[in-house]
């Protein structure tokens, strides 16, 4: 859509465009987006606001879809085209297009789970871009045929980016062992969780990958933490409030290695109020602090969130094979397995960024 008049007075361009929409734009933006006022190589803007003077609009002119636009005091002349005009030309400040919302699932809402093929992704960049996206929008991806050697979970992370290493090494173990230091190394059922929730940030993708699986349990469990998130915010509104607003601690002490802490609320929401992460792990969650007139209607709250949480309406189950792998959003999904008693089995685990996730994906969908 083309541009047919543009006007403007000391402040304000008003851009005219073909289907008769005005839109305003104001002259100090306008004079900080010049296309001048970036490294032509490097894309990065070579000024600061704060050495710009007080700029006004001097003056306007169309020419085909191109408008020139001169600032005072400078006397400066700067263009500007239609396609750029209607790129930014939108008045709301949702942030659209950085990362898509969620789209939100329950057990009867995920159809037969699909496995990718790792040597598949490796060589098909469209194939890898769906299953990268899978992860990005369900919050969770499954993967088959990697090796089921110990570190072949690292080829994993090479398909989008890189580990995120802790306290607890580059890769951890998850099997049963004789003196544990974490209930992951029993045989023991473990509820639904998010790992680490005593880190800032909480690791955003943990991979789970499969060496041995000859339990007669030991299934995985994963369930949508926003889905359950915006459940309570629609039919318990009080409680969310009370989730969204009072930070409890979690904590993880190992001797004199780490004394890690975090003090965040159980459901976490950015300045537009979109959940952006799920904090819940009873085992490092610490005695709660909040005023006594709060704590009632708080452990209300919370016991409202871990019934939902561990609603098996509200997960999937199923039963990771050697070479097996899945792939989750640590700040949305949460997991879990059932206990098993006899057979082995041996998971490695590790950590990885969520931004590198999605950079990888405008990278491969960006035009080439
Ligand atoms: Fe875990």
């Amino acid at each position: 859509m083309g541009i047919v008049a543009v006007g403007h007075d000391r402040d304000w361009l008003e851009v005219r465009f073909e289907d008769g929409t005005p839109h305003r734009f104001l002259g100090t933006w306008l004079r900080d987006n010049i296309t001048t006022g970036r490294h032509r190589d490097a894309g990065q803007r070579t000024f600061d606001i704060n050495s710009l003077p007080e700029v006004t609009i001097a003056g306007a002119s169309l020419d085909a879809d191109t408008v020139t636009v001169t600032f005072a005091p400078e006397g400066l002349d700067a263009t500007f085209d239609a396609a750029w005009f209607r790129l930014h030309g939108s008045t709301d400040d949702t942030g659209a297009g950085v990362t898509p919302l969620p789209t939100l699932w329950g057990a009867e809402q995920q159809g037969p789970l699909e496995f990718a093929d790792h040597p598949t992704l490796v060589g098909d960049p469209a194939k890898l871009h769906d299953w990268l996206v899978g992860i990005r929008d369900l919050g969770f991806g499954l993967l088959e045929n990697l090796p089921a050697t110990p570190g072949s979970i690292l080829e994993a992370v090479d398909l989008f980016g890189y580990l995120r290493e802790t306290n607890y090494g580059r890769i951890f173990e998850v099997r049963d062992e004789p003196d544990p230091a974490n209930l992951a190394n029993t045989r023991l059922e473990i509820g639904m969780h998010t790992d680490n929730p005593y880190r800032d940030p909480v690791p955003g993708l943990q991979l789970l990958h499969c060496l041995v699986n000859e339990s007669d349990g030991g299934d995985s469990r994963l369930a949508d933490g926003f889905a359950v998130a915006e459940r309570i915010r629609s039919d318990h509104p009080d409680a969310f409030e009370l989730l969204t607003t009072h930070p409890v601690r979690f904590r993880y002490l190992d001797g004199d290695s780490a004394d890690l802490q975090a003090y965040k609320p159980l459901i976490e929401l950015d300045s537009r109020d979109q959940v952006t992460c799920v904090r819940y792990n009873s085992r490092s969650a610490q005695a709660f602090d909040m005023p006594g007139d709060v704590m009632a209607d708080y452990y209300r709250a919370y016991r409202t969130l871990a019934g939902l949480l561990h609603d098996p309406g509200a997960r999937i189950g199923f039963r990771l094979g050697p070479g097996q792998l899945m792939a989750f959003d640590n700040q949305r999904v949460l997991h879990g397995r059932s206990a098993y008693t006899t057979g082995a089995r041996h998971l490695q685990g590790c950590y990885a960024d969520k931004d590198s996730l999605h950079s990888w994906i405008r990278v491969l969908e960006a035009p080439r």
